[in-house]
């Protein structure tokens, strides 16, 4: 059998790295050109052309106009929640992005300040990220679906200069107050930013501006355009909070000059996109894939964004993906597996799709959870084009695994994300760190260095990003995730190892869901698992042993969802706790969350060895079954 083009380039990526990814760095327009490829800065830290000079918002924007690419489409937003349809060109959109850029330097905002974002999807969002970029101001994006407290707790974490917001949100018909929202989680954290701008939205108008409060457009209108400043590779792009395993997130911190490579690189390489393509990904600019490809890949790649204000079902429709698909000749389209089982429960004939032609698809790339396989098929038997299940993290970035079809295209094998992408070293160790065999279950790491692209660290917390992710297995990357590799070198993510779940493919920390629900005065101890969901993949109960017997248990109950509900947020998704006498636990007190996942998802189990008293599992058992928990056959 002959070596495969994927196989040259993907050793060369491993053996070679720094001619490797020379040769990719040269493919963007840089301000100086990176000599210094990979410069090794600690023990197992890595930085990605150190003295390259560069922007980002130059790459994505001002690089076009210079290229010839001033009139093609760069971002349409599609909003079926408010009716709006909007498109801008590249030249527009630089000049709005310029100008704001302008408007924040005029609020005193200067390289290397943070600023929050906290803003539903709409254009101005992108020209808020994109503005800062420009100054090299710290973006931090917090995602509107997470209550006034976790954005406090994130305000104080980045010590934001400026918060940028807009009036409200939209979920549906619901209009959420954003900026009432930013108001009281200004008063709850510490640290208070001088400015907060504000996007009106006719939805939601704004009755008065306070003191250090601004309108978003008037600023943008009176402001002077500004150039991008020249930064270095290593100056960060953004901090993006994500679920660690205790209540705290993290801020995970991205590079400049690695990330806009690395993107580029992705784009042309895994989603096979070519400059001038219309690219959809699906998903929220509040998390990782908004990140990387609502925002940033495409516009670097030259391609048209779409930015696309509604859910996959009820607005209106279920077809209301094959709309935009045809109405913007969308090429590729990336989304959560979970949207595409919305859309099937709803439309499982796809009655919706024989209006539409969506013959402009080419494939159809899924991430941020698992993929089962009946969705995997319907989408593909019903779309008729590649379905790419692909796993990443926001720790990366990008993919870490894929079926590149810009280099090479495999026979998919469902439940795989396929292969490791160029500049991952994927390696399965067990607990001792030690290599397994094929087909073996183990954790997934990656070998150091991780590519350009990948997390410099987080915020303000160097022993949290060593302890985390580097000192579990010294010279390797510890994902989180646990899987196999097969024989043929198909990986298969199987599922995080610790306390993170993954719910609608957003990311969610059961450690922080159960440090509030133990804070009700009722409640002795509790555990809060991800158990199966026929929707989100998975979605968190809560499982409580109260102070004392209670008759009725729905207040409480109550109670303490509407409490996850404030204090984390609506996509939380906490709706269901279940009271129980005891938690089953080991000797050593630890309590057995995995045993109970199974008992309620049906899975067969082994009694763990180390459990204190066996009869607790019985009693649980009867609880959940008496409450319709326990998942049939
Ligand atoms: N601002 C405010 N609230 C938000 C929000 C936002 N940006 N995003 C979600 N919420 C709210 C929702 O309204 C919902 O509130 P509810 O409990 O009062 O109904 C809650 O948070 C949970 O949201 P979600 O888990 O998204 O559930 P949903 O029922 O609203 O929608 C799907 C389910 C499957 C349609 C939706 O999650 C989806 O489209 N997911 C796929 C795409 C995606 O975004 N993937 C993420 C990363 S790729
Ligand atoms: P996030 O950081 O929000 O992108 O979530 C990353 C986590 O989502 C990973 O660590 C995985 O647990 C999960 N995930 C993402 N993509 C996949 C995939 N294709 N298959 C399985 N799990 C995935």
């Amino acid at each position: 059998m002959g070596t495969s083009i994927y196989d040259i380039e993907h050793k060369r990526s491993l053996n070679e790295p720094e001619a490797f990814w020379k040769e990719q760095a040269e493919k963007l327009n840089w301000f100086k050109s990176p000599t210094k490829i990979l410069t090794e800065t600690g023990e197992h830290t890595y930085r990605w052309f150190e003295d390259g000079v560069m922007n980002t918002s130059f790459m994505a924007l001002d690089y076009h106009l210079i290229n010839g690419r001033g009139d093609q489409l760069a971002l349409v937003y599609d909003s079926p929640v408010t009716g709006v349809k909007q498109k801008y060109t590249y030249r527009q959109l630089h000049k709005k992005v310029a100008k704001f850029a302008g408007a924040l330097k005029d609020l005193g905002i200067e390289k290397g300040d943070t600023v929050v974002i906290y803003m539903p999807m709409i254009p101005e969002t992108a020209i808020a990220m994109l503005a800062c970029a420009r100054l090299g101001a710290i973006h931090s994006v917090v995602f509107g679906g997470f209550a006034p407290h976790e954005l406090a707790i994130r305000i104080d974490d980045a010590e934001p200069k400026a918060i940028i917001t807009a009036s409200c949100g939209i979920e549906i018909t619901r209009v959420i107050p954003y900026l009432e929202m930013v108001e009281q989680a200004i008063s709850e954290s510490s640290h208070k930013p001088q400015h907060t701008v504000v996007f009106e939205r006719p939805q939601h108008k704004v009755e008065s501006l306070s003191t250090n409060q601004y309108d978003f457009t008037t600023l943008l209108e009176k402001s002077e355009p500004v150039d991008p400043v020249p930064l270095k590779s290593n100056d960060p792009l953004y901090i993006l909070y994500t679920s660690g395993t205790t209540g705290k997130p993290k801020g995970i911190i991205r590079d400049n000059g690695g990330h806009a490579v690395a993107l580029r690189f992705s784009m042309e390489n895994v989603y096979g996109a070519k400059p001038g393509d219309v690219y959809w990904a699906a998903s929220d600019v509040g998390w990782v894939v908004g990140h990387s490809y609502i925002i940033y890949a495409p516009l670097i790649h030259g391609c048209t964004t779409v930015l696309f204000e509604g859910k996959p079902i009820k607005t209106p429709d279920a077809g209301v993906f094959w709309r935009i698909i045809e109405e913007y000749k969308v090429n590729t389209l990336f989304t959560a597996p979970t949207a595409f089982r919305a859309i099937l429960k709803e439309d499982y004939e796809a009655e919706l799709l024989k209006k539409y032609d969506t013959s402009s698809l080419r494939a159809l790339f899924l991430a941020g959870e698992r993929c089962d396989s009946a969705t995997y098929h319907w989408a593909h038997n019903t779309l008729n084009v590649p379905v790419i299940d692909h796993w990443w993290q926001t720790e990366t970035g990008w993919p870490i695994v894929a079926n590149p079809i810009g280099i090479e295209s495999f026979d998919p094998k469902p439940g795989s994300a396929t292969k490791p992408v160029p500049g991952y070293d994927v390696q399965i160790l067990n607990h001792a760190g030690e290599s397994v065999p094929a087909s073996e279950e183990g954790f997934i790491t990656v070998k150091l260095p991780l590519p350009p692209g990948c997390l410099q660290g987080i915020w303000k917390n160097e022993a949290r990003f060593q302890a985390g992710y580097l000192q579990q297995f010294p010279g390797y990357y510890a994902s989180g995730d646990g899987g196999l590799i097969d024989k043929d070198g198909y990986v298969f993510v199987m599922g995080r190892v610790d306390d993170i779940i993954n719910v609608a493919g957003h990311r969610l920390s059961t450690g922080e869901m159960e440090e509030v629900v133990s804070s009700h005065a009722f409640v002795v101890e509790s555990a809060v698992i991800g158990v199966f969901d026929q929707l989100k993949g998975e979605s968190p109960l809560g499982i409580v042993v109260l102070k004392e017997e209670l008759e009725d248990t729905t207040q409480v109950e109550a109670e303490l969802i509407q409490m996850v509900r404030d204090q984390i947020g609506a996509v939380a998704s906490f709706k269901k706790v279940v009271v129980v006498k005891r938690l089953p636990k080991t000797r050593s007190g630890k309590v057995l969350r995995k045993t109970m996942k199974h008992i309620i998802n049906g899975d067969d189990f082994q009694m763990p060895s180390t459990i204190d008293d066996p009869r607790i599992l019985d009693e649980i058992r009867e609880t959940f079954e008496e409450k319709l928990l326990v998942k049939e056959g």
